[in-house]
Order: structure tokens, then C-alpha cells, then sequence
């Protein structure tokens, strides 16, 4: 069956790669994210396709009469209202293994860089400073990881934590004895990984469920000095408990691949489109400050980004728009 296709968050390199899998189809790309301002270009899309930054929920669904099918370009869907679409009877899918290594990969990046100081001595030298006075790191080796989530990130976590000889703690409302044996790690309640483990590292999903999972009464529970990174989503954390946690020293740094209110970070102008939203703008202003911080270390939600991982992304995205026009197998999220 051919389809209309909007494809949103799609770079020049990657529209010719889906222009020649989805040949027959009719596709239109689109650079920037979906949004209440371009709906009107998708309004005649029987299947769109997004990243994260298109934020597809109920009024921007409402707004595409004929769409029928949605393929997030990511493994997270929490940008998408699932239920809504379910009502709808809109298929949504998304790309279930593309990043466990890449994701595992920059979770290290994040660690190494707080455990080693990389980031601190970069700067420093930078300026011409080659003083080593307050650069002195920590070994990871004999250390305790506590991994929350071991999904196919948490797990691969887990692997490279091995390699550097780290003890291994882990929660998940789902457990698996047989891998916990071969891969020599511990399965224990939250509180027990937060009060034992030196580094806590979030791979779960973004739902209801793990909204705020780590909040202003179980980060109190975390070791004294102890660092907590996060590559899985910002609302996993109360950005507020973290704040305090660090300007109280309770923690001894922070890593984030992602943040509550990451969106304006990015682009600081949408603000002058909430002109009388307090709320924002506090918002912008405690983040501004914890990144300030020389003991938090920030990307700008990179985890998936490399070569390897999007190649791995377009295919499985062409795959479910080539699946779903023809009544074949995609990877469906409901
Ligand atoms: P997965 O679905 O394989 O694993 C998630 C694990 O979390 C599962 O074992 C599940 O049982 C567990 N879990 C779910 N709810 C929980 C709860 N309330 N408490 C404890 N454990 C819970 O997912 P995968 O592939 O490992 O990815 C995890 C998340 O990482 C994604 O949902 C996404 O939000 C994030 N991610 C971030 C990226 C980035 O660039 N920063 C890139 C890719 C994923």
C-alpha cells in the first residue's frame, strides 16, 4: 500500500537513505521536530516518523485526521501519547535495539569523566593551568555500581562494569537469577542500591511509574560523596532533589545525558514563548545552576549519538514504515 509520509528531525544524509528504502511511498522530510506550528505540513500523513523532540501527544494527534501509523526514531516513546493513540487506533513503534552498547559506551564516558576529573582538567589546562592540585580521582576497580533498570542498556552496563572489576548492585521490578549468576551481580530493593553503591547509574524507561523514582527522600539514602549519572530520562530524577543533594555535598557529583527541561536548555528562545510561565523559566534557572557546578558533568542527550547507532536507527525505522505499509513485522511499542 503506498503511503504519505512525513518524516520529521531527519538530517540531509539521512532523508537520502529513507528516500531510496521507502522508495514508492510518497515522503516529505522535515529538519526540525514536529510541532503546533508545522502540524499543518503532516496534515494529509497516513504515517509519520519522529525523534524526541517532536512531542506527539493528544492536540498535535488531533490535528492529523488521517494518520494511522507512528515510528519514533528512538527506543524511549515517552514523547508520545501511546494511549491516545491506542484510542485512535494509531500503531506506534519504535526502534528496540539500536544503542545498548552505544548508550553503555557513553555511560562510561560520563563516569570516567567525574571519577578521573577528565572534565575538570580540560578546562583547566585549557587556560594554561597545568597544576594538578584537586584533580586526584577514584579507582573504579573493588567499587560498587548500582545499576537501576538492567533492560539490554543496564545490562550491557553491567558487562563493562565487570571489566573494570566494580562490584555490581541492581534494581528492576523484573528479575532474572539466571543472568544475575553469569554475570556475577546482585539483585537488591532501590534503597539498598542507593545507601550501598558508590556510583548509581539509571536505564529505565520513562512512564508514571518511574517519574521521579529517584526523589527528595531516597536521595538522601545515597552513600555520602556518592555519584549519581543519568542516560535514561530527566523525569526519572526530581531535578530539585538533585539540586539540593548537590548543594547540600550529600552527593559528590552528577552526570547527566538528559535533564527535566533539557528542551530549553537546548533552545533558550522558546522561552520568549512562554512570556508569564514562572515555572519555566525557574525551571531554566535551577538547571543553569546545576550545570554551572564543576562536579556535574552535562551532555546534551548524546548517549545514542554515534555513527553506528543511527545507521542502526534509520534501518529499523525504514523497516517498521516498510512493515507497517505492507502488513509486515514491526516493532510495535503497544
Ligand atoms: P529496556 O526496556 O530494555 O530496559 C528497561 C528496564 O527497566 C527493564 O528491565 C524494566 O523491567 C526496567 N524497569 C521498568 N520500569 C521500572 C521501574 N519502575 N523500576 C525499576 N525498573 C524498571 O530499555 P533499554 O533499551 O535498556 O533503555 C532504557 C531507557 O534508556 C529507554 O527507555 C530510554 O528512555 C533511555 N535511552 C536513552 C538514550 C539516550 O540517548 N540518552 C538512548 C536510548 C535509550
Amino acid at each position: 500500500m503506498k503511503m504519505k509520509i512525513a518524516i520529521f528531525e531527519v538530517q540531509k544524509w539521512k532523508q537520502e537513505f529513507l528516500k531510496a528504502e521507502l522508495a514508492g511511498h510518497e515522503v516529505e522530510f522535515f529538519e526540525e521536530p514536529l510541532s503546533e506550528e508545522n502540524v499543518e505540513k503532516a496534515k494529509d500523513a497516513e504515517a509519520i516518523s519522529v525523534f524526541i523532540y517532536s512531542k506527539v501527544k493528544k492536540d498535535i494527534i488531533e490535528k492529523l485526521p488521517k494518520l494511522k501509523f507512528i515510528a519514533t526514531q528512538s527506543t524511549g516513546f515517552d514523547h508520545i501519547d501511546v494511549e491516545f493513540c491506542k484510542e485512535k487506533g494509531i500503531g506506534v513503534a519504535n526502534v528496540p535495539h539500536y544503542g545498548e552498547n552505544t548508550v553503555a559506551e557513553h555511560t562510561f564516558a560520563l563516569i570516567l569523566a567525574l571519577s578521573r576529573n577528565v572534565h575538570k582538567s580540560y578546562l583547566r589546562t585549557n587556560s594554561g593551568d597545568f597544576s594538578i592540585e584537586g584533580l586526584k580521582g577514584f579507582d573504579l576497580k573493588d567499587k560498587t555500581l548500582g545499576v537501576i533498570g538492567t533492560g539490554k542498556i543496564g545490562l550491557h552496563v553491567i558487562r563493562m562494569a565487570k571489566g573494570f572489576g566494580m562490584h555490581v548492585k541492581a534494581y528492576d521490578v523484573q528479575t532474572d537469577n539466571f543472568l544475575s549468576e553469569v554475570l556475577h551481580f546482585e539483585y537488591a530493593s532501590l534503597d539498598e542500591v542507593l545507601s550501598t553503591s558508590d556510583i548509581v547509574s539509571l536505564h529505565v524507561p520513562y512512564n508514571k511509574n518511574t517519574h521521579h523514582l529517584i526523589n527528595k527522600e531516597n536521595i538522601k539514602k545515597m552513600k555520602k560523596g556518592a555519584l549519581l549519572i543519568n542516560t535514561a530520562r530527566g523525569g526519572a530524577v526530581d531535578t530539585d532533589a538533585l539540586f539540593d543533594a548537590l548543594d547540600e555535598g550529600h552527593i559528590g557529583g552528577a552526570a547527566l545525558d538528559v535533564l527535566e527541561g533539557e528542551e530549553l536548555l537546548l533552545d533558550e528562545k522558546q522561552m520568549l514563548y512562554y512570556k508569564e510561565d514562572n515555572d519555566k523559566l525557574r525551571e531554566l534557572v535551577r538547571n543553569e545552576q546545576i550545570l554551572k557546578r564543576d562536579n556535574v558533568v552535562f551532555t546534551p542527550h548524546i548517549a545514542f549519538y554515534s555513527q553506528e547507532a543511527l545507521e542502526r536507527i534509520l534501518n529499523a525505522t525504514a523497516e517498521n514504515l516498510k512493515g507497517f505499509s505492507e502488513g509486515g513485522t514491526i516493532y510495535s511499542v503497544s
